[in-house]
């Protein structure tokens, strides 16, 4: 299933849906969209078919269409302005103009707001760290905090700071003392305060140092673990490769491959058209 994915439009939902992770069982969802079919390998928790997104005039996403499973890491792969934070943006409700559906466990949310997303436990993590400066770190995390949700792990600070070494050294911190990594972490953690099922992370690795990087990636195979599906942007493969099973390739705002990770770590004619610069 997979390989390089013809253009998309009219004959293009071939090849970004269907493999699943290193069990390899095909789920049952193919292109219908219903988004509540369960394969061996989890309920299809996110489905995204379709997607266009523009900004003002421009069209910067062509029928994008993605799934992520439960207990899944998928990786949204694509160089610098492919349109991997636009794609996050959309789901999230958080580009003017889409269109297209997106199903967040068999509920269409394509023309519900952002804050309502958020509550059904769609998290999300900006590429640009969002915290409270003036506040410490306990208190940006009682922020995140939503009521716990069926089928999703529950989280406190106390799990959290297990989670999070460094953050538990500093609990009383201010978010504007910490440097821009600790920040990241702490945007991280105060989102899965909202016990979200699904947590979409925008490029968690850019910009912060090495050791940050490392727990991060520690840091997402402990989320994986606990049962949460993440759906993670990302420019670097082997960053991905060390935490996801399944990844789509963006450029130019389409989906031009679709595989699991190992796959497209073995690829290198993909990995030279669409993500090495
Ligand atoms: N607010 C905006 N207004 C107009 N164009 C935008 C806006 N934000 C992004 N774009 C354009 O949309 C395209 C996709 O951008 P996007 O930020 O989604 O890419 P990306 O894959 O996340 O890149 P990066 O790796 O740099 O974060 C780019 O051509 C970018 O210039
Ligand atoms: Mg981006």
């Amino acid at each position: 299933m997979s390989g390089v994915t013809g253009t998309t439009g009219t004959s293009g939902t071939t090849g970004t849906t269907g493999t699943t992770g290193t069990t390899g069982a095909t789920g049952t969802t193919g292109t219908s969209g219903t988004g509540v079919a369960v394969g061996t390998s989890g309920e299809v928790l996110l489905s995204v078919q379709g997607l266009n997104a523009f900004y003002g005039r421009a069209q910067i996403l062509f029928d994008v269409a993605l799934e992520v499973r439960r207990g899944e890491v998928v990786a949204l792969m694509g160089r610098n302005g492919a349109g991997k934070s636009t794609t996050i943006k959309s789901i999230m409700g958080l580009v003017e103009r889409r269109q297209g559906q997106v199903r967040f466990m068999g509920d269409d949310i394509s023309r519900e707001r952002s804050h309502r997303i958020a509550r059904r436990g769609l998290g999300y993590v900006p590429e640009d760290r969002r915290i409270f400066t003036d506040l410490t770190v306990t208190e940006n995390l009682e922020i995140g905090r939503q009521p716990p949700r069926t089928g999703a792990p529950e989280w406190s600070p106390r799990r959290l700071f297990e989670l999070f070494p460094n953050l538990a050294e500093m609990p009383h911190r201010l978010g504007s003392r910490m440097s821009g990594g600790e920040q990241q972490m702490l945007t991280v953690a105060s989102t899965l305060m909202g016990n979200p099922t699904l947590v979409m992370l925008d490029e968690p690795s850019e910009g912060v140092a090495p050791l940050i990087v490392e727990q991060m990636a520690r840091m997402i195979a402990g989320l994986k673990r606990d049962g949460l599906a993440v759906l993670l942007s990302e420019q670097n493969i082997h960053f991905a490769a060390l935490v996801s099973d399944r990844a789509y390739v963006l450029e130019k705002g389409q989906i031009r491959y679709s595989g699991t990770m190992r796959e497209l770590q073995a690829n290198a004619e993909v990995r030279s058209a669409y993500l090495e610069v």
